[in-house]
């Protein structure tokens, strides 16, 4: 394993939803390059298991229990990682939920619920994290955003709404913290194989990915490739961004 940051010890990173799916992956992919993970999840049991998963390879991470939904323990969450670790280097924001419903039936708690756990939090998470990065003078801020947020999607009007104002809170922060060394791009996922997926009718996933000039859904560890790259050195000069990891959908 290699140490991202020779000098002075590995980066700090921050993956949210790392209990499953592409933030598993993210978290998994960003340790072997050496980072050192801050696993967030609602609840400790599947992030302490990856915690130790991690360690037994040889990396760092350690499980913090964080319900993105609640205003203080996301502020006391940033303060947290930066008292113990000294800093805050990378803050990948992948923890997303979905309430699906067509407009006429949406319910304003499912549309607030979506908004509050894909943009606010993220928001909030990011505001956070600005200063100790720019005390650094290096960041990388990587929000999971998703193909929805440029299309639209029918019964999907929350979700959607919620990873394209994701686009614009990116951009805006680009632009703010780029002469500080801070990077903030989106990633956006087109069909990945998850849980979130999974319950998907079969038949519709099945239509949608005969469309897909790669013919098939993608794989969590594509997205956390993109992810990586991005947070290394090699992505220093790429902020602003919205890099769709698709299999093509979008082209
Ligand atoms: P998933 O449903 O498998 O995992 C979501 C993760 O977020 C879980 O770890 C969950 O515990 C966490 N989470 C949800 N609400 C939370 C809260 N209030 N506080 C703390 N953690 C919370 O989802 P998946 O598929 O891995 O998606 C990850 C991201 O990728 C999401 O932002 C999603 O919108 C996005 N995405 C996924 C696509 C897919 O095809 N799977 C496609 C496009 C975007």
């Amino acid at each position: 394993m290699t140490a991202a940051r020779s000098m002075d010890g590995p980066r700090v990173a921050i993956v949210t939803g790392a209990s499953r799916g592409i933030g598993r992956a993210i978290a998994l992919r960003l340790a072997a390059d050496g980072h050192s993970i801050v696993l967030v999840a609602r609840s400790k049991d599947a992030i302490e298991t990856l915690a130790a998963e991690i360690g037994s390879g040889g990396g760092i991470a350690e499980a913090c229990a964080c319900d993105l939904a609640d205003d203080a323990a996301v502020d006391s969450l940033v303060e947290g990682v930066v008292e113990r670790h000294g800093r805050l280097d990378i803050l990948v924001n992948n923890a997303g939920i979905t309430r699906d419903g067509l407009i006429l039936r949406m319910s304003d708690e499912d549309f607030d619920l979506v908004l509050g756990t894909n943009l606010r939090a993220v928001f909030r998470l990011c505001r956070a994290a600005a200063r100790p990065m720019m005390r650094g003078r290096w960041g990388r801020m990587i929000n999971i955003g998703s193909v929805v947020g440029l299309m639209g999607n029918a019964g999907q009007c929350n979700y959607a709404a919620a990873k394209a104002g994701l686009i614009g809170l990116t951009r805006s922060i680009g632009k703010e913290l780029g002469g500080k060394g801070v990077t903030a791009n989106v990633v956006a996922p087109g069909f990945i194989e998850t849980d979130m997926t999974e319950a998907l009718p079969e038949q519709l996933v099945q239509e949608a990915v005969k469309q897909l000039p790669l013919r098939r859904m993608g794989r969590p560890e594509e997205i956390a490739d993109a992810v990586a790259f991005l947070a290394s050195d090699r992505g220093s000069y790429i902020t602003g961004h919205v890099l769709a990891v698709d299999g093509g959908m979008l082209s």
